[in-house]
């Protein structure tokens, strides 16, 4: 990294938002490096689990008291895949995870899809989306738009934040993070009318250190 770009990073940083560019040096986008540092990242990572079932647990209570309706859920970046088979068992529903690296298969209900991407029979059939891989977006503001376009009205998205999601924690692995008082300002500017912020939850933390919020978006 060249002296300027570490200044803009420190700035960034200290502006609560940072989203690293996989440019060319044609200025065009490099999906494929984009695509390829995630796949590393996971084959790398296989092993490990994020996500605490004490959270899903958690998220199913929220989810069954605000939508008891609720038959079809979302979760994006699930690696191994554990918290869409929590959610289906808490919830007693159908719960699919997305996951960009060709491990996919390797778990259930797992489909190899970059999360970016809409498949055309979630458009508006979603009751709830799960995720703590938002900081994996190379384009937070599409891809959010692109979740919340996926919910039924009324439906809602929880994003999860903790630490790790922060902008001091960014890297080509994890292109953007951005402080959990920037987000409700950022989500309400890219929503334009069709989506807000409007809860702030604490979940089961991870440890002393390690608390877990999070920020519900509803579909309006
Ligand atoms: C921090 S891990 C979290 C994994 C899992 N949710 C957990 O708690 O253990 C992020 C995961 O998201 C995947 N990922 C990154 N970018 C993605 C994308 N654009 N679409 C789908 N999955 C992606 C990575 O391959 C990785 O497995």
């Amino acid at each position: 990294m060249g002296f300027i770009e570490k200044l803009r990073l420190k700035r960034d940083r200290e502006r609560g938002f940072v989203l690293h560019k996989f440019t060319r040096s044609d200025g065009s986008f490099d999906y494929e490096r984009y695509k390829a540092i995630q796949t590393d990242g996971n084959h790398r990572k296989l092993d490990r689990v994020f996500v605490s079932e004490d959270n899903i647990r958690f998220l199913s209570e929220v989810i069954s008291t605000r939508m008891p309706e609720a038959h079809f859920g979302l979760c994006h970046g699930t690696r191994r895949g554990l918290e869409q088979n929590w959610f289906a068992k808490y919830l007693e529903c159908e719960v699919i995870g997305t996951e960009i690296s060709d491990t996919a298969s390797q778990f259930p209900n797992t489909i190899q899809w970059d999360f970016h991407d809409v498949k055309p029979e979630w458009v508006g059939a979603v009751d709830f989306i799960y995720s703590n891989s938002f900081d994996h977006s190379y384009d937070p503001e599409a891809c959010l738009t692109a979740w919340m376009s996926c919910l039924r009205p009324g439906g809602l998205c929880f994003l999860e934040h903790t630490t790790e999601h922060g902008p001091a924690n960014t890297s080509e692995l994890d292109p953007f993070g951005a402080e959990i008082t920037l987000l409700p300002y950022l989500i309400l500017k890219w929503g334009k009318g069709r989506f807000s912020v409007v809860d702030l939850l604490a979940g089961p933390a991870l440890s002393q250190e390690r608390p877990v919020h999070y920020l519900v978006v509803r579909n309006t």
